[in-house]
């Protein structure tokens, strides 16, 4: 029967391990460990980690990945009218970034490994544009060699989206430092996580000076949000093994209606407002557990490699296509599926204990954010919005057992 059966999960806090649960707990009940929840060494340490890992000249840690896109874009002193390409299949945080930087987002079609496609960007180039923001979505390296070329040949500044991509090499090396800047988000479902934060590497000089000039004019983080990140890790931890009893599901309905876990994009982002809370410092509590999931980082990788191999070898659905083969040893953060009959596909994965992932089911995402708003119309961007509809997502994070990614395959066998 279903409800004894170990819930499999896509999302909800997918990187969470026990010793996570343990920090956030101490910072939670451990009152001596108060003074040092918002601000303490940590936060430098992480960031010193990230630059080693990097060897960048530069990384400075952010509340989140979409305040390091803000700071970078910033950084660049846009004007108004400033065009920054960005491809739709991304999230509506992204555009909101762009936005509150002063920049105009300018949406490009997606090819069906869901990243840029570089045909549609040079068409999409004008006098205005500026920047270039590289996705490498799920994890899946953008085509470089081309999208390199073509922002030297029309002068665009690079910044690599690496919220899926973190520890991953393409024509060895890393994926972050191909551009003037890169970032990293460590939310709660990102290939590391410490609940939310976010991470910039740069080598170039005067964006890294703009970017500690922000950062030391940033307020401490808001406590209640760093108490709702700590007590996510405990709620999480507790709700998911009895998910498929019915009480787990209550357990995470009446913590969101209380308020004691967080969310991960706000109602005002999705009207494509700014939220009063943020940007802020990366509380140095986060940063602890930042650092915890740091040093299993290659460990989870591996690991997302392995299981994407089970999907790859094991689906043989016909009504299913699964991404290009050649990428079968990167760590996909989620490993993506097409399939006419995605929300038919989600229920009946659902119905036998699986929630799998939905990213992205609009080309500006979540689907319930107003689109409109970031500038992106219907239509814009037909393959993303294709892609939208088809797309649903496997899970490869380290909850995620070898048996766990068979039955998963065979449910979509029998599909
Ligand atoms: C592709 C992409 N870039 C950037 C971000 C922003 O990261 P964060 O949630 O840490 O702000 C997201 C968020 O989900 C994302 O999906």
């Amino acid at each position: 029967m279903k409800i004894f059966r170990k819930p499999v999960f896509t999302g909800f806090a997918p990187n969470l391990t026990k010793s996570d649960v343990s920090i956030a707990a101490a910072f939670l009940f451990f009152p001596w460990k108060w003074p040092k929840l918002k601000i303490g060494k940590n936060t430098v340490r992480a960031e010193q980690w990230l630059k080693n890992y990097f060897s960048t000249k530069h990384c400075l840690a952010f509340d989140s990945g979409r305040s390091a896109l803000f700071f970078i874009l910033k950084s660049l002193d846009l004007k108004p009218g400033d065009e920054v390409l960005i491809q739709a299949y991304t999230c509506v945080v992204v555009a909101n970034s762009i936005i509150q930087a002063g920049g105009k987002p300018i949406y490009v079609d997606v090819g069906d490994n869901f990243n840029i496609d570089c045909v549609d960007l040079e068409k999409k180039i004008t006098l205005r544009t500026k920047v270039l923001i590289i996705q490498h979505t799920f994890g899946n390296p953008a085509n470089l060699n081309s999208l390199l070329k073509l922002a030297k040949k029309y002068q665009l500044t690079i910044i690599e989206d690496c919220a899926h991509a973190l520890g991953i090499k393409c024509e060895n090396r890393w994926l972050g430092t191909f551009g003037d800047a890169g970032f990293f988000s460590f939310g709660s479902d990102k290939p590391i996580s410490c609940g939310r934060g976010g991470g910039v590497i740069t080598n170039d000089e005067t964006i890294a000076k703009k970017l500690f000039e922000f950062q030391s004019s940033l307020p401490e983080p808001n406590l209640i949000k760093i108490l709702q990140h700590l007590f996510s890790f405990l709620v999480f931890d507790n709700a998911k093994p009895i998910y498929n009893l019915g009480v787990g599901k209550w357990i995470l309905w009446f913590s969101g209606k209380l308020k004691l876990i967080n969310k991960i994009i706000y109602p005002e982002e999705k009207r494509g407002q700014a939220v009063g809370f943020y940007p802020s410092l990366l509380p140095n509590c986060l940063a602890a557990i930042l650092l915890n999931q740091l040093s299993r980082l290659e460990e989870f990788n591996r690991h997302r490699c392995e299981i994407s191999g089970i999907y790859q070898k094991q689906i043989n659905n016909q009504k299913i296509s699964l991404p290009n083969p050649e990428n079968f040893a990167i760590p996909w953060l989620r490993y993506p599926i097409l399939v006419a009959e995605s929300t038919k596909l989600l229920a009946s994965a659902k119905k036998n204990g699986i929630i799998l992932g939905n990213w992205y089911d609009a080309p500006i995402a979540p689907k319930d954010a107003d689109s409109s708003v970031v500038g992106y119309q219907h239509r814009f961007c037909p393959n993303a919005e294709r892609l939208a509809k088809q797309s649903v997502n496997l899970p490869t994070d380290i909850s995620i057992s070898r048996s766990d990614a068979i039955r998963v395959a065979k449910l979509l066998n029998a599909f």
